[in-house]
């Protein structure tokens, strides 16, 4: 695997490259990071990953500085998979040589609801930095973790709105055995508190039980379901029942007539905070 630092480097490996298939991430590879790579290999050649932690989606009191960065390792585990032909991992001042007077700000019914109202600015850093990642990789699909669900649709909606000639492809969220999704953050967990981790997601699954079994009181069942974790000990920013397409919330109406819907939480266990989602299967 080439490992290169610079958008100089990375262009002189890519020339004539008509099939990249890319995957950003911010490094800190776990086994969900490594089957998106193999998802990446399966739909294009030559297949290239990046590892840059971008302050810009960082808000002031977020963990940009403890965020885990282990190169080294990083790339052992790339080598080991062999999928992977180049990796991009450029410094700060590759990416921002100029203070980054530009920024692409999603739509404020995408990117300021849910994760955008919890961590304002967040969006704008993710689309900035993945915007700036396309420019240098030219690729023709990139994939990305439906663990982030807003974060994919924020960047499909980008790809839309500029014409970028990028299929966005989303691999299913990775999951430990007790259904925790697998997440870098998840290092941050005290011992108690990994082991009540999985509650997140048994929570998430209650309440498509209960939405598929015909409750239609969204409202009830999201505030029933914070209250429950809260109890638990969790801080609760949300648990949201949101229509698929558009992640606004969808009328009664609509979810008897099997809208498809997405349940996503966000909630903070001590200082750690996870983010989970499920989508709801209607049979008809
Ligand atoms: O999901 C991530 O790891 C990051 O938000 C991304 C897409 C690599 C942009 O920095």
């Amino acid at each position: 695997m080439k490992v290169v630092h610079t958008i100089e480097a990375l262009r002189d490996q890519l020339r004539g490259q008509l099939r990249v298939a890319f995957v950003p991430t911010m490094g800190n590879l776990h086994a969900a990071h490594l089957s998106l790579m193999r998802m990446a290999r399966q739909h294009g050649d030559p297949v290239v990953a990046s590892i840059f932690v971008n302050r810009l989606q960082f808000g002031p009191n977020e963990d940009f500085d403890q965020y885990p960065r282990t190169l080294e390792g990083d790339i052992e585990k790339l080598e080991r998979e062999r999928d992977v032909y180049a990796l991009f991992a450029p410094n700060e001042r590759e990416m921002y040589p100029e203070p980054q007077n530009f920024k692409i700000q999603p739509a404020q019914a995408l990117g300021s609801i849910l994760e955008g109202e919890f961590r304002p600015g967040f969006f704008m850093g993710v689309s900035t930095v993945v915007l700036k990642l396309f420019s240098c990789v030219q690729p023709r699909v990139a994939v990305f973790g439906k663990k982030d669900y807003q974060q994919l649709m924020v960047v499909r909606s980008m790809c839309r709105q500029f014409q970028l000639p990028v299929e966005i492809l989303a691999h299913e969220t990775v999951r430990d055995p007790d259904g925790l999704a697998m997440s870098s953050r998840n290092r941050f967990l005290a011992p108690d508190e990994r082991a009540e981790a999985p509650e997140l997601y048994a929570a998430l699954q209650r309440v498509r039980d209960e939405v598929l079994g015909g409750d239609v009181d969204l409202a009830g069942i999201e505030a029933r379901t914070a209250a429950q974790l809260d109890g638990r000990g969790w801080q609760v920013d949300y648990v949201a029942l949101r229509r698929q397409r558009d992640l606004l919330p969808p009328e009664t109406d609509e979810v008897r007539n099997g809208e498809p819907l997405v349940v996503l939480a966000a909630a903070r266990l001590g200082t750690t905070r996870l983010i989970d989602n499920l989508e709801l299967a209607f049979t008809p």
